[in-house]
């Protein structure tokens, strides 16, 4: 028995009011449509995937799927039951026994769920995840209530929807053109008989703005390893026309001695998310007696560090760098530090703090002899 996993993600996503199509939006690191397409993957008894999109969101499909093991691409149509119709036929040649049919829009699909549709398709030829309604039901028209719905005769239908393959095809390929918006309309319009599992309020369907921002609240609070990372460096001065601090060039009559460019900040920036994940430091990955990081922008490093708290599944919630020095002053460029480097951490600026500071003419930096820094990052990782 063979299954294949058809993902939908042809759609606009119009009602988030965001410029981008909201399956390609990453929350916490990881874009929806690849949480989806991961759900599926985890599953032992998933054979293959498929996944429909627009032709005009290529290059967001192939960086948002690099590395995975999935069927070609297929092109979607307008409406969702076209962009299921063309994800069908490309599964002609393959011929899986069952398809599950799945929202990309729907990242927090359980295991146990394609579980409970797997079995139910074993003994029928298509199977609906539903949830019963809490609030009361109305029907109204110009603004005006004009009834009320049996809410024990209303249940709200999810995906993944599961089907034999012949028989959802047939059903597309009769009932073409129609708009339907979930596919067991179409086995019903078939006369075939649609089994029900228990859905999952989790599995709910990215829609709108608000949604996406419970999505982000669901998956930080799944992260309940939450990691502090400590990072502090020094760097020298000799003669030179700028420095080079928190990735932002500034003027000045010295530079920072060094092997890189000596960007003493992101250094510390790096060392601290580093330590949050106990990764060891700096010259464990950059070996300053290694020629390759000579005159090297120190946005390598820092991306280096953020990436490895990624590949543990985690994601970066704070970062608080002090920069310790009399000259140059910091406050003028701190904005600029703030947005490069939220940017390279690919976090919101809210979350990026940049302070300066001087020893009162004390010590080493008092006396102009070097800028020091000192970082702490938050990190949030899988328990
Ligand atoms: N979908 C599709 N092809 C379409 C329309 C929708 O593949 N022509 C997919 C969407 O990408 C989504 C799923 O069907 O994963 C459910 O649709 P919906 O939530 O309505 O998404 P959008 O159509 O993208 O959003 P909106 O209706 O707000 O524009
Ligand atoms: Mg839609």
């Amino acid at each position: 028995m063979t299954t294949i996993a058809l993902i939908v993600a042809a759609g606009k996503g119009l009602r988030t009011g965001m410029s981008f199509p909201k399956q390609y939006i990453e929350i916490a690191g990881k874009t929806i449509l690849r949480r989806s397409i991961d759900a599926f993957l985890e599953h032992p008894a998933i054979d293959n995937i498929c996944v429909v999109i627009s032709d005009a969101d290529l290059a967001l499909y192939d960086e948002a799927t690099k590395d995975l093991n999935v069927l070609p691409a297929v092109m979607g149509g307008a409406t969702r039951q076209e962009s299921v119709r063309n994800g069908l036929e490309s599964l002609t040649d393959l011929s899986p026994d069952f398809v599950l049919i799945h929202d990309a829009a729907r990242p927090f699909v359980s295991t146990a769920l394609i579980s409970r549709c797997l079995e139910m398709l074993e003994t029928g030829q298509a199977v609906l995840p539903t949830l019963p309604l809490t609030d009361s039901l109305k029907t109204f028209s110009d603004g005006q209530i004009t009834g009320s719905v049996n809410r024990d005769e209303i249940v709200a239908a999810q995906t993944p929807q599961g089907f034999a393959f012949a028989a959802i095809l047939a059903a597309h390929r009769a009932f073409d053109g129609e708009n339907l918006t979930d596919d067991t309309a179409l086995a019903a319009r078939a006369g075939l008989g649609v089994s029900i599992v228990e859905g999952e309020a989790l599995n709910f369907k990215i829609t709108t703005a608000a949604d996406m921002a419970a999505a982000e609240r669901h998956i930080l609070k799944s992260l309940g390893d939450i990691r502090t990372g400590y990072g502090f460096d020094v760097h020298a001065f000799e003669a030179g026309e700028s420095v080079w601090l928190g990735g932002v060039e500034i003027p000045y009559r010295k530079k920072l001695k060094g092997h890189s460019d000596a960007d003493v900040a992101l250094h510390a920036l790096t060392d601290a998310l580093l330590g949050a994940v106990a990764a060891g430091d700096i010259g464990v990955h950059f070996p300053p007696s290694d020629p390759v990081w000579k005159g090297a922008a120190s946005e390598r490093f820092i991306s280096h560090a953020a990436r490895l708290v990624a590949e543990k599944g985690g994601v970066i919630s704070h970062v608080d760098l002090t920069i310790i020095c009399e000259e140059p002053k910091i406050g003028p460029h701190r904005a600029a530090m703030t947005e490069k480097i939220a940017d390279i951490l690919k976090i919101q600026s809210d979350r990026v703090s940049v302070k300066g500071t001087t020893t009162e003419k004390l010590g080493f930096t008092g006396r102009g002899e070097g800028i020091a820094a000192q970082a702490v990052a938050t990190v949030r990782l899988p328990e």
